[in-house]
């Protein structure tokens, strides 16, 4: 049997024969066509069809950045921001999230039998990995005091894994991209860390429009008997996340000290990043229009995810009602 390892750290093309970027333009080319794809195929594409499913297995191919993100020269700090950046409370969940992340994938593209959709997971699970060699390096050239971390232990089942991995990445980026432009637009985080964040945020996009058509995918060519199963998985992997988000993660290091890390950091950090008061109501707002903008460059026929938007809309509406309404000034950054 493969061993994840081996799904999640080669490229079903060789990693060794990433290319390297001979100019400037060829960067910013490879960052364009990560953002932007269509199919070449004409007519609907309707989940579960031959068209659908080549068309996912095609954009997650054709939208891969070889450069970015990558290991940089992480530049020097003032000592306010890198203490700043330092004492956020994200790195170690941050970093094991994407050790979870990269074998999770690789586990359940070891077990699926289509060969399109086996082919756009293993991809996922390399980008995770190289997602946590970028964060890894970051803590290390800043010095950031990390919590040991735990044994990454192959799933038993290794569908409700994926399920929840893809699902937590719904909700948890849908609220990173509104932290991440508060960061941007607060000067938070320096304009180098920003540059190299940034195509990890666009493929956190990439990955979640992923896993919103395979989930569309899987449900239309599921036996008709398994899905009342499936769909009492999936009420349970949102329970699941729900209760997750409740508390804190609590961890202890080698010296016995105690690390807190915080689950809801995507949305209770964007006070601790904005030079403004941001209201909750702002923050959403925010947070919706960076989704909208994100997906705007994909092909329209594919499937998003629905679920963390609408119910931010739905928050939006109800703290509408008590007259909390968006119009602060992140809403003005958002739409220039
Ligand atoms: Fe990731
Ligand atoms: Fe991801």
């Amino acid at each position: 049997m493969t061993a994840l390892s081996d799904i999640y750290s080669r490229l079903p093309d060789n990693i060794d024969d990433l290319p390297k970027p001979m100019t400037p333009e060829d960067v910013a080319e490879a960052d364009r066509r990560a953002r932007h794809w269509s199919s070449s195929i004409p007519g609907p594409l309707r989940p579960g069809s031959p068209e659908h499913k080549k068309a996912v297995a095609d954009m997650f191919r054709e939208t891969f950045n070889p450069y970015k993100p990558s290991v940089i020269d992480w530049p020097e700090l003032d000592p306010q921001t890198l203490r700043r950046i330092t004492s956020l409370p994200i790195w170690d969940i941050a970093v094991q999230t994407e050790g979870k992340a990269r074998l999770r994938m690789a586990a359940y593209a070891r077990v699926i039998d289509d060969p399109d959709m086996k082919d756009a997971i293993s991809r996922n699970a390399w980008e995770e990995n190289r997602h946590k060699e970028v964060l890894s390096r970051l803590v290390e050239a800043y010095g950031i005091e990390m919590a040991p971390e735990p044994p990454y232990i192959e799933p038993d089942d290794v569908e409700w894994a994926y399920l929840v991995t893809g699902f937590s990445e719904c909700v948890d980026s849908f609220f990173a991209f509104g932290l991440f432009r508060v960061a941007e637009d607060s000067g938070f985080f320096p304009p180098e860390l920003i540059e190299t964040f940034e195509p990890v945020m666009q493929e956190e996009c990439r990955h979640i429009l992923l896993f919103a058509n395979w989930l569309a995918w899987y449900r239309a060519t599921m036996p008709l008997w398994r899905r009342p199963w499936f769909e009492a998985k999936v009420v349970a992997v949102w329970a699941f996340l729900a209760w997750e988000r409740i508390g804190l993660a609590r961890s202890v290091d080698a010296d016995g000290v105690e690390h807190t890390q915080d689950n809801n950091f995507t949305v209770s950090g964007a006070k601790d990043m904005s030079a403004d008061d941001l209201s909750l109501p702002d923050f959403l707002q925010l947070c919706l229009s960076e989704d909208e903008r994100r997906f705007s460059g994909y092909d329209e026929r594919l499937v998003r995810p629905t679920t963390t938007p609408a119910i931010a809309k739905a928050l939006v509406f109800v703290l509408g009602l008590f007259g909390k309404r968006p119009g602060g000034s992140a809403l003005k950054t958002a739409a220039a």
